[in-house]
C-alpha cells in the first residue's frame, strides 16, 4: 500500500497514533494551538482525523488531495457536509461505541437536577450543613416520573432503557415516524410510546433533548417550546447546544415555569465566562462530557483510526456518514 499523508488535528492515544504512523506519513497539528502547522499540512493531506474543529469550505479549499475525513465523534455538525459530498470526500464518524456512556451522562444530569446533587454537595463542602436538612432542600423523585425523549436513535434508546427498566419511568418519544420497537428496541416494547412534540412536552416531567444539529433543529427549543412543557418540569440537553435558545431557557427558569435544567452542551463551547448559564442556581452545567470516559474515548479513537486506515486502503470503513442524506 502506498504511504499517504495524514493530518491528525487532535491528540490520539499513542498506540493509535502509532498504527497510523506505521502505514502513512503523519503530521500532528491541532489547529487551536498550532494553526500554521495545520494550514501547512492541508495542501498535501489525503486523510484528516480529529474532532471539535470546523472542517468548513475554507479548510477544504486548502486540501485538494483530501479523500477522507475521519471524525472522532458521532456528531457531524463540525463538517461542511454538502461540500464534502460535492467533492467526493468520504466522512467517517464513531456511532455505536459511545451510546451507553452518553446515556449514563444524561442520567447523571436527571439525578443531579431532580435531587439537587451538586447544590447540596456544595452545602456540605462549604461547611453550611449545620442542621438536619429541611423541606427547602428537598428534591423530587426521578423513579416513576414520565420521561420525554427528543431523539430516539441508539443513544435515546439507551436512555429509555435506563429510565423504563431501571427507574420505572413511562417513556414518551418524538420522532417523525413511530419506531418499530419490536424490531429495533424489543426491551422497550410496552415501555415507550410515540407522541407528537406538543403532547410529549405537555406530558413529560423530564424532557431530554438528544438532537443532532441541523437546519431543522437549530433553535428548536425556543420560548414556545418551554412554555408548552409542564410547569415544574426539568429540561436536559445532551445533544447539541445550538438546538436550544439559551435566552428562552433562562427566561423559563427565571419565571419558575421550569424547575431546573441539566446541560452537557452549549451554543458556544467552552461556555463563555459571562454566560448566565455558568452560575444559574437552577442549572447543572457540564463541560460536554457525554462520551468522556477512558474506555469510550479510547474506543472512539480506535474506531476513527480503523475508519481512516480502511478508507486509505480503498476499503469500505465500518462507519461512513451519508453526506448525501441532507
Ligand atoms: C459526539 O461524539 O458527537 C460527542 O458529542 C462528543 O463528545
Amino acid at each position: 500500500m502506498t504511504r499517504q499523508n495524514i493530518l491528525v488535528f487532535r491528540e490520539l492515544p499513542p498506540d493509535q497514533l502509532a498504527r497510523l504512523q506505521a502505514a502513512h506519513a503523519v503530521t500532528v497539528a491541532d489547529p487551536k494551538t498550532h494553526r500554521a502547522a495545520f494550514d501547512a499540512a492541508l495542501p498535501t493531506a489525503h486523510g484528516l482525523i480529529g474532532s471539535s474543529f470546523p472542517i468548513d469550505k475554507a479548510v477544504l479549499d486548502r486540501a485538494p488531495a483530501l479523500k477522507v475525513v475521519s471524525s472522532v465523534s458521532v456528531g457531524v455538525d463540525n463538517y461542511a457536509l454538502a461540500e464534502l459530498h460535492r467533492r467526493g470526500i468520504l466522512l467517517c464518524h464513531t456511532p455505536g461505541v459511545l451510546d451507553e456512556t452518553v446515556a449514563d451522562t444524561v442520567f447523571a444530569l436527571l439525578m443531579a437536577t431532580s435531587r439537587r446533587v451538586v447544590e447540596l454537595s456544595n452545602l456540605v463542602r462549604e461547611g453550611r450543613w449545620t442542621k438536619n436538612i429541611g423541606e427547602e432542600f428537598f428534591g423530587f423523585d426521578v423513579h416513576g416520573k414520565t420521561l420525554g425523549l427528543l431523539g430516539f436513535g441508539r443513544i435515546g434508546q439507551a436512555i429509555a432503557r435506563r429510565a423504563a427498566l431501571g427507574f420505572g419511568m413511562p417513556v414518551r418519544y418524538h420522532t417523525r415516524r413511530p419506531v418499530d420497537l419490536a424490531a429495533q428496541a424489543p426491551a422497550l416494547v410496552g415501555h415507550a410510546e410515540h407522541r407528537s412534540m406538543d403532547t410529549l412536552l405537555a406530558e413529560s416531567d423530564f424532557v431530554v433533548a438528544m438532537l443532532p444539529l441541523s437546519d431543522s433543529t437549530r433553535g428548536l427549543a425556543d420560548a414556545g417550546f418551554f412554555a408548552r412543557m409542564k410547569r415544574g418540569a426539568i429540561f436536559i440537553n445532551g445533544g447539541r447546544g445550538a438546538t436550544v435558545d439559551e435566552a428562552a431557557l433562562l427566561a423559563a427558569l427565571d419565571s419558575g415555569h421550569l424547575r431546573a435544567a441539566g446541560l452537557d452542551v452549549f451554543a458556544k463551547e467552552p461556555l463563555p465566562a459571562d454566560s448566565p448559564l455558568r452560575t444559574h442556581p437552577r442549572v447543572t452545567p457540564l463541560p460536554h462530557i457525554g462520551s468522556a470516559t477512558h474506555e469510550t474515548r479510547y474506543a472512539m479513537n480506535r474506531l476513527a483510526v480503523d475508519n481512516l486506515l480502511a478508507a486509505l486502503a480503498g476499503q469500505r470503513p465500518a462507519a461512513v456518514y451519508d453526506t448525501a442524506a441532507l
